[in-house]
Formats: structure tokens, C-alpha cells, sequence
């Protein structure tokens, strides 16, 4: 013990001895800059500066442009490049492409592309500077805060809490620009998206569903003038009789967490509520119907569904959203154990609908049916449900767009503008009685909780199963299991857990609120 202290005792003083100008924290007071250039169109001359880097040029009687000529040919989408030691304020300068002007919406694609190379171009400025320990960067809106903001706070993300070392701690601001309502809300939204990043990723002994709420309660905390937040206990949920949702509980040891959160941002308080509700899957190894070791600890995020809902909550309470949303997160794990569930075992869901669980890997279903008849009892305006529901929604659209299952037109085209503006896409998928004859054949009980014929169209049995549960004429299912996590498909989002699409859920709820 006294040794330790003594190396301690030493190490602090060498630090201490250090000259200041190599010192760590030195490096990271340093401030960066992060500034746009365009591709040039056709026949230009030059460069061609955003507004900002412009003004910062002037400001060096040209320096920036005469440095970006001499380091060579113009700048690619989503590329930087370095400069050093150009202003006294900036000791460090990254210079990125942000692609064509001219770039805007493609129609066919559902594609904001000039948003999304904003997005990207910021986020590598920012992560080039974070490389470097600067600590403070300072940010172009390169035409569109809102879209730099979440370039740079989704860009400098990374979850490193189990870590020794970690990435740089980098704070970012606006730079030469007056929309700093923009950038605030881009900062809001990406944070939302961060939170749900957060929790998709940690681990399961870390996110248990107690913790998971915990985690929802403190974040919630300084909105406690219009957010409520229960915690239902399984006794509460036995009173309600959601037999679904407690059958797929059984398993594990860990106690399951109803969380049910409230936000009243509507001058009218009697507005009926936008309902979301998320499934909390905090880890999913299949149950008795066990999956396969390989990839197993991908599960972790199966509460996506609840991390996105309770992280867009979060965000619309920080935006202060002019309406009222509820939102329901089932929270359990779903574990294999003398007590589990078994295939074949029959249990009754809240409205009374009896189920046959022929296979307990297909656990998302049963607990959001239980939650969706809860829900129905709020009289929603529309009902948005979130879920890493089937395997097979991957395999149907991959990371490139959620799946969207839903009986209302009106409430699909809400989605579908959202997405476009924050660059998270959406397609619309069927709900067709086909799949329905799948699920409510049973040779036990009312329905089956796997496709009773074949295995194809997966995704599209599972929403056909928890379209039994809902009578609302606004609902949506959101299967997110393809966009769950990130490789490199989406450039701002570092590999891991994505927490898509919590900011389109932000951006649908801010619509709603301005729509009345
Ligand atoms: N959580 C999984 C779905 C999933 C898979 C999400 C991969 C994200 C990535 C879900 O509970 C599940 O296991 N579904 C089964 C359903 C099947 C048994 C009908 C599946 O997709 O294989
Ligand atoms: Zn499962
Ligand atoms: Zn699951």
C-alpha cells in the first residue's frame, strides 16, 4: 500500500515538474476551427468557400484560399485537410468538403444529401481535431446549423466508459454565425441520439432494466416541471394482467421494469398524447429456444426500441416541445432457467387473447402486445411503436432505412418527412392479411407467436401479430433491427450500437407539436 502511494506521490510531482507547454491539459486547451469548402461546378475559379470560411479568409487577406491551392486538388466530399499555426486564435484549422452546392433532396432516394455531406464533412473535421487533443472546436454551419451540430456531437461520440484510455473530451460551438437556435437544436437531437447510443451499447450487466430506468430518471430530472416518469413493479404489471409480457420475464433474475413516461408540453393539457413505446429487451439470449453463441452479445441492444423512445422523450423535453407524449417501455431479459417460458406453453395477453409461444426467441412481440393494450387506454392521437423486432428485417433492407408497418397513411407520410429531414430513412412496408393467417392459426390458443407455415417474411408476421393488439386508427411499428448498428454505413456514426432513429422520432414529435 505504501508503495503505491509512493509511486503516486512521485508521479504527481513529475507532472507537476512537466513544463507547462507539453503538458496534457495544455494540448487540449488548444482551440480548432472547423470550416467548409465546396467541389467546384463545372467551370468555377478558385475555391469556393462557405460564408464563414470566407469571412475567416478575408480576415487573413486570403491566406486560407492561397494554402488550400498550394496543398493541392479540391477538397472531396467528406474529407479534411490540416492547417496549422494560420491564426493566433485557431492554432489548429480543419479545412472539410462538403461536396456540390447545388446538392439538395433527391426525391426517388428520399434523400437529403446536402444535410447528410454537412453532417459528414463536420464530423470528420471534428474527429480529426479530437485525434489531435484539441479541446475545444468551433464549428461553420457550413449553411445549415442544425445539420452541423449533429455532424459534430454525433461525430465526436464514442462509448469508451469501460475503457482506461479514452478518446479526448471535445466541446463544440457555432463559429460566425447568427442561427444559434439551429445549432442548439442540432446539438439536442444528436444528444438524444447519443443517449440512445449509450444504452444500446453498454453492456448488459451495466444496462439491467432497473438501471436502464435509472439512467431515464436522471436524464429527465431537470425537465421534472412537466415530465412524470412511474416505475411499475411486477406486482402492478400481474395486477394488469399482462401475462405476455410477465411469461417472457420468467426467466431471468433480473426484476422486469414497466417504465411508463409522461411529458406534458402542451398548453392543452387535455390534448390526447402522442403514445410511444419501445421494446426493452436489455438482453435477449433467445430464452429455452437459445440462439446460437456467435454474435449473442449483439443483444444487448435489443431494448433499442426503449432506448430511442425514452432518448427522444428526453430530447423533446429539452426542446420543450409544445405537446404531450406518453411513453411505455417493457423492460426484461429474456433468459433460458428451470422457470422459463417453454416453446408450446400458452399464457394470455392483457386484452384476453390467448398465445402459444412456440418459440421464446420471438419475445419482442409478446411484450409489446401487453404494452400496446395498456397504451390503448391513453386515447392516443397515434401510436408509434419501436422495436429490434425480427432478423428479418435485416435481412429485407439491411442498415438502409427502418421498417414501417402502419394503417394510416396520414402517420406514414409524417414519418417519411421527418426521415428526410434528419437523413435517418424509412420505408413503408405491408400489412397484408397474409401474414395475419400466420400468426392467428394456432393449434392451442387464439394466435402463435412465429409464422405458422413458413419462415419468409418474417418482419411482416411479426407486425401482422402485433396488429392484434391495437384497434387505434394511427399506429405505426418501427422493426429496427437493421439500422441497430453501425459498420460504416453511416459515416457521422462511429461503429457500435447507432441509436437510430431516435433524432426522425424528435423531428416527428416537433412536426406533430407545430402541426397542433
Ligand atoms: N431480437 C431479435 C431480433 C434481432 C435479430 C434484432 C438481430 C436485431 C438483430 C428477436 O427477438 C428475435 O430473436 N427474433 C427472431 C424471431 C423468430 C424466432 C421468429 C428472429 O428474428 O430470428
Ligand atoms: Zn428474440
Ligand atoms: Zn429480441
Amino acid at each position: 500500500m505504501l508503495v503505491v502511494r509512493k509511486a503516486a506521490q512521485t508521479a504527481a510531482r513529475k507532472h507537476l515538474c512537466r513544463p507547462f507547454s507539453a503538458s496534457h491539459t495544455h494540448l487540449q486547451e488548444r482551440k480548432g476551427l472547423v470550416l467548409g469548402v465546396f467541389e467546384k461546378d463545372g467551370e468555377e475559379e478558385g475555391v469556393h468557400l462557405t460564408e464563414a470560411a470566407a469571412r475567416f479568409d478575408q480576415s487573413l487577406s486570403g491566406k486560407l484560399s492561397e494554402l488550400l491551392k498550394i496543398a493541392g486538388p479540391g477538397l472531396k466530399k467528406g474529407k479534411s485537410r490540416l492547417f496549422y499555426g494560420i491564426h493566433q486564435d485557431f492554432p489548429c484549422v480543419a479545412v472539410v468538403g462538403l461536396g456540390k452546392d447545388s446538392e439538395g433532396v433527391c426525391e426517388a432516394e428520399k434523400w437529403d444529401s446536402r444535410k447528410e455531406n454537412i453532417r459528414q464533412a463536420v464530423s470528420a473535421g471534428c474527429r480529426t481535431l479530437q485525434e489531435l487533443e484539441v479541446g475545444h472546436v468551433e464549428v461553420d454551419d457550413c449553411g445549415d446549423a442544425k445539420s452541423a451540430a449533429e455532424g459534430a456531437v454525433l461525430g465526436l461520440f464514442s462509448y469508451d466508459e469501460l475503457k482506461s484510455k479514452k478518446k479526448t473530451r471535445v466541446t463544440s460551438q457555432l463559429h460566425g454565425s447568427a442561427d444559434v437556435d439551429g445549432w442548439k437544436k442540432g446539438v439536442i437531437y444528436a444528444e438524444g441520439q447519443n443517449l440512445a447510443r449509450f444504452l444500446m451499447e453498454a453492456p448488459a450487466n451495466r444496462i439491467t432494466p432497473t438501471a436502464f430506468v435509472n439512467t431515464i430518471e436522471e436524464k429527465l430530472a431537470p425537465h421534472a416541471e412537466r415530465v412524470t416518469v412511474k416505475k411499475r413493479s411486477k406486482a402492478w404489471m400481474e395486477e394488469q394482467q399482462m401475462g405476455a409480457f410477465l411469461s417472457v420475464a420468467r426467466g431471468s433474475e433480473e426484476p422486469p421494469v414497466f417504465l411508463e413516461l409522461h411529458y406534458s408540453g402542451s398548453a392543452v393539457s387535455q390534448q390526447p398524447p402522442l403514445l410511444l413505446v419501445g421494446k426493452g429487451i436489455t438482453f435477449d439470449s433467445g430464452g429455452i429456444s437459445l440462439k446460437p453463441s456467435q454474435s449473442m452479445d449483439a443483444m444487448r441492444a435489443d431494448m433499442g426500441g426503449a432506448a430511442t423512445v425514452c432518448a427522444s422523450i428526453v430530447a423533446a423535453a429539452a426542446l420543450k416541445l409544445p405537446v404531450n407524449i406518453i411513453g411505455l417501455a417493457p423492460l426484461c431479459e429474456n433468459m433460458p432457467s428451470g422457470k422459463a417460458t417453454k416453446p408450446g406453453d400458452v399464457v394470455t395477453a392483457k386484452n384476453g387473447k390467448t398465445i402459444q409461444v412456440d418459440n421464446t426467441d420471438a419475445e419482442g412481440r409478446l411484450i409489446l402486445a401487453d404494452a400496446l393494450c395498456y397504451g390503448h387506454t391513453f386515447n392516443p392521437r397515434a401510436i408509434v411503436n419501436v422495436a429490434t423486432l425480427t432478423g428479418a428485417m435485416d435481412v429485407a433492407l439491411g442498415s438502409a432505412a427502418t421498417g414501417v408497418f402502419t394503417n394510416s397513411d396520414w402517420l406514414w407520410e409524417q414519418l417519411q418527412q421527418a426521415s428526410v429531414v434528419t437523413g435517418d430513412r424509412v420505408w413503408r412496408m405491408p400489412l397484408f392479411q397474409h401474414y395475419t393467417k400466420q400468426v392467428t392459426d394456432s393449434q392451442l390458443a387464439d394466435l402463435n407467436n412465429i409464422g405458422k407455415y413458413s419462415r419468409s417474411g418474417g418482419a411482416c408476421t411479426a407486425a401482422a401479430f402485433l396488429k392484434e393488439f391495437v384497434t387505434a386508427p394511427h399506429w405505426a411499428h418501427l422493426d429496427i433491427a437493421g439500422v441497430m448498428s453501425n459498420k460504416d454505413e453511416v459515416p457521422y456514426i462511429r461503429k457500435g450500437m447507432s441509436g437510430r432513429p431516435t433524432r426522425t422520432l424528435v423531428e416527428f414529435a416537433a412536426r406533430l407539436a407545430h402541426s397542433g
